[in-house]
């Protein structure tokens, strides 16, 4: 990952003080990667990371909802977008992080950095072939791994299908290496697929990613629905939670979907809300987590950070804040 980061953001991602960052920085004798003014300093993602594990490693408490998937058979609500912010935002906390990519569209691959022809192993030879995840896995940083998507996966959901136990093979393939991350992070195609409904019987958390637009809602109760009564089939129960995006804050019917949602799906709806801003389409665009790029009063960095840090802390506090519907 081609990011850099300056102290102030860095403070902001990990809610401490600058002089904390700053304190951190001197113990460790971690030098900046620019040093045109004494300003303008910034700091790689593997900086950031051995600061965090300097600052909070006694105080991080183990992830017990470590496998989640960004979920919603719409398009364009922002599953990638948000798991890109999301899993990249992990890495610089320091956490151990695995992002699949189930999407053959590969967006979230491209983003973490790899050509949109690229044509290496995926998901397909895994689970269809039988290669060993390990030779499938790419490095996007220390302790930050992708197993990455492209086009070629679409041929996947004839032969899945035809498998024993089909919707558990992804499930029966992280299990073993699940202790080795903090958090594996699924990013979904818009379907309903055999391959999707692995990633949710893989999950234990379901984060669906929905717009606060009117239309969104009637799509929404479908999903949701479908998403019960297929784990009621799988004699499980859901673990999910939805995260409003786009949220546009100045219009009357964003609000109303808001209040709606609140109100049909009461503590499952995320407070942090995710607002519609063009820092979002930018960090797309560029390839970068926000906090890469973004002022220190970004709206996108703001709802992100609330984001990522809501996520840690569900992880974190398994009988708190389970959504579970009975
Ligand atoms: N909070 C936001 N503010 C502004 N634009 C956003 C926001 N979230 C997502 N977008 C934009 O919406 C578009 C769709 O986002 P994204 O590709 O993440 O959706 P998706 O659900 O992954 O789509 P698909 O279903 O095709 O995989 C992109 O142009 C993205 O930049
Ligand atoms: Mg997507």
């Amino acid at each position: 990952m081609n990011a850099s980061f300056n102290q102030s953001i860095l403070a902001q991602i990990m809610r401490t003080s600058p002089n904390s960052v700053s304190r951190a920085i001197t113990t460790l004798g971690i030098e900046p990667i620019e040093s045109e003014t004494s300003h303008n300093k910034r700091y790689t993602v593997e900086s950031a990371r051995k600061i965090t594990d300097h600052l909070f490693a006694s105080t991080k408490r183990p992830i017990k909802q470590c496998t989640q998937v960004f979920y919603n058979f719409k398009g364009g609500t922002g599953k990638t977008s948000l798991c890109y912010q999301v899993s990249t935002h992990l890495a610089l906390l320091g956490f151990r992080v695995l992002a699949l990519d189930l999407d053959p569209q590969g967006h979230l691959s491209h983003a973490l950095g790899l050509a949109e022809d690229w044509n290496g192993p995926t998901i397909y030879d895994i689970l269809i072939h039988d290669l060993p995840l390990e030779d499938a896995l790419l490095s996007v940083t220390d302790g930050f791994d992708l197993l990455p998507a492209n086009i070629s996966m679409t041929r996947i959901e004839v032969p899945l299908s035809s498998k024993t136990k089909r919707e558990e093979k992804l499930r029966l393939l992280l299990d073993p290496i699940k202790d080795q991350y903090d958090f594996i992070i699924m990013d979904t195609n818009p379907t309903i697929s055999t391959l999707n409904m692995n990633a949710l019987v893989a999950s234990d958390r379901v984060n669906i990613v929905c717009e606060t637009q009117p239309f969104s809602l009637n799509g929404l109760r479908v999903l949701v629905d479908e998403m019960i009564s297929f784990y009621e089939d799988m004699r499980t129960e859901p673990n999910y939670c939805i995260i409003p995006n786009k949220y546009e804050i100045k219009t009357a019917s964003a609000q109303e979907v808001l209040g709606a949602l609140r109100n049909q799906y009461g503590h499952t709806v995320l407070s942090a809300v995710v607002r519609k801003s063009e820092d979002i389409n930018v960090a797309n665009k560029k390839h970068l987590p926000i906090a890469a790029f973004c002022k220190s009063k970004s709206p996108a960095f703001e709802d992100v950070m609330d984001l990522v840090h809501t996520l840690i802390e569900q992880s974190q506090n398994i009988s708190q804040s389970t959504n579970k519907v009975a």
